[in-house]
């Protein structure tokens, strides 16, 4: 078991890439607290996994919401040793439309989420002289450019240099911060995009290995960089995109 006993709270954890990741972790023996917006889904992966886990509902742009979720978790389980902080939205909408209220709440819950989970985690790291792991959701798109996903885009940029700088400054704790950026995963956000079959071909044949990702996938990444196979890793930046960044 690659991450036996240990304690990893998975933001978004209810749907997509975040219940992938919280059904490995468990999977590989780790107590997990799923921490959604959305309960009702929270409530269904934490019964799929039973009795180590926990469902808290949490929207991460809350500093209230999160605090109260550091210390549900801390009474329960006395530490936390994985975070990963995977809640994001996504919208469209052209540059020049983009309204100061969707710009804020995209930056809010993708960018200002992050921040906060991270500091408040890392405060109860640091106070139980625990070594710790923390893991970024950004994407391709925090350094690959394009249209009508400024908000989005300029959120996943932020979260890199936010992984880099925090992977600095907590290296002296033994807390290790690394980012994933996924490319076209098969998710709830792209229900959308890939249940047109005709599109769904277009971005297949986008991607070098010919395949849409699925969070396991990206599940796969987070396990080997919450587990001590990756204790020399800190700071890095780790695509899960089929090849797509290469392109140009
Ligand atoms: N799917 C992709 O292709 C893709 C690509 C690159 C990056 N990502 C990133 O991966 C992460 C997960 O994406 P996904 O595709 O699984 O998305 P999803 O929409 O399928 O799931 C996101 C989960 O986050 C929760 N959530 C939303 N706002 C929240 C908030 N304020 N507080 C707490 N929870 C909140 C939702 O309820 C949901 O359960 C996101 O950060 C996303 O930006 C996804």
């Amino acid at each position: 078991m690659k991450l036996d006993k240990k304690v990893a709270i998975i933001t978004g954890g209810g749907k997509g890439i975040g219940r992938a990741i919280a059904l490995r972790f468990a999977s590989e023996g780790a107590r997990v607290v799923i921490a959604d917006i959305d309960y009702d889904s929270a409530m269904k992966i934490s019964k799929e996994i039973g009795g180590s886990s926990l469902a808290l509902k949490v929207d991460v742009s809350s500093k209230k919401d999160v605090e109260n979720m550091v210390r549900t978790v801390m009474e329960r389980f006395g530490r936390i040793d994985i975070l990963v902080n995977n809640a994001g939205i996504q919208t469209e909408k052209p540059f020049v439309d983009l309204s100061v209220k969707e710009w804020k709440r995209v930056l809010d819950v993708n960018l200002t989420g992050t921040f906060l989970c991270s500091q408040a985690v890392a405060k109860e790291m640091i106070k139980k002289k625990n070594e710790g792991v923390i893991i970024n959701i950004s994407s391709i798109h925090g350094y690959i450019p394009r249209i009508k996903k400024v908000h989005y885009d300029a959120s996943k940029a932020g979260l890199i240099m936010l992984t880099k700088e925090t992977a600095l400054e907590l290296a002296k704790h033994k807390i290790r911060v690394n980012c994933i950026a996924p490319g076209i995963i098969d998710t709830p956000m792209n229900q959308e995009l890939l249940s047109d079959v005709e599109t769904r071909k277009k971005m297949k044949q986008r991607v070098p290995l010919k395949k849409i990702g699925e969070p396991e996938d990206v599940a796969s990444l987070a396990l080997f960089l919450a587990s001590n196979e990756s204790s020399y890793i800190t700071g890095a930046v780790v695509p899960v995109d089929g090849g797509l960044s290469l392109k140009p």
